[in-house]
């Protein structure tokens, strides 16, 4: 590649990565990806680096039929650690599943493959996973959004997506087209986050 190609290649992926903001799912409408991009989607998530090659996490896909049984694990779960919950309060955590057409919940497995990489490390693996599959959506031309909550630990959830004890479910990832924008968050400063080891400021 020549220094000018360089150049661009830097400059554009540079503004790529600065221009991805979290669109959240109820901002997320049809179409979402095809089946070939989703396809490509995945190919970016396996482009990880991953410690030891053990691919330590996986995406589970809602299809449109699992949908409402999504919402009812969502409903169980917030009963779970609220009995009292209100119907409203249950209509509101069975909507949450029926939001942006691709939906998939990431999980990561505390112990599968080497026993020498440990669960921060599969952790960060899957946030690398995660981070391809929504910058690649972005060129695409798709929003995405990470989405978590209480939910996700909840027994009766886990059990409802069949989890194993060694797996967690860290987030869901939603993407689609984009209904409407947030503005963009302020970014941290720079100096905010890096030192130079043995400088006192
Ligand atoms: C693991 C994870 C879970 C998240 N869960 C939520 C969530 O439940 N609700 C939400 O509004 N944002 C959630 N976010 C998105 C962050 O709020 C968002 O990335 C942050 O506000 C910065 O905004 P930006 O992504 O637009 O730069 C989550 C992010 C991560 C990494």
């Amino acid at each position: 590649m020549s220094e000018i190609e360089n150049d661009n290649v830097t400059r554009l992926a540079s503004q790529w990565m600065a221009s991805r903001q979290t669109v959240l799912p109820k901002r997320l409408v049809a179409p979402g990806p095809s089946a070939a991009e989703l396809d490509q989607l995945f190919q970016a998530a396996a482009a990880a680096p991953d410690h030891d090659l053990i691919n330590p996490w996986r995406f589970l896909i809602i299809p449109e039929h699992k949908r409402l049984d999504l919402g009812e694990l969502f409903a169980a779960a917030l009963l779970e650690r609220d009995p009292s919950a209100s119907p409203d309060q249950l209509a509101q955590a069975r909507d949450k599943a029926l939001r942006a057409p691709l939906l998939m919940v990431l999980i990561v497995d505390e112990a599968k493959g080497s026993a020498e990489i440990d669960l921060l490390e599969r952790v960060l693996s899957a946030g690398c996973a995660v981070q391809n599959v929504m910058l690649l959506a972005q060129a695409m031309g798709y929003g995405s959004g990470l989405t978590s909550g209480k939910a996700l630990k909840a027994a009766s959830f886990r059990a409802g997506l069949g989890l194993n004890p060694s797996e967690h479910a860290i987030c869901c990832l939603s993407v689609g087209t984009v209904s409407s924008r947030k503005p963009f968050k302020a970014r941290p400063e720079v100096a905010q986050f890096t030192r130079v080891w043995g400088d006192s400021t």
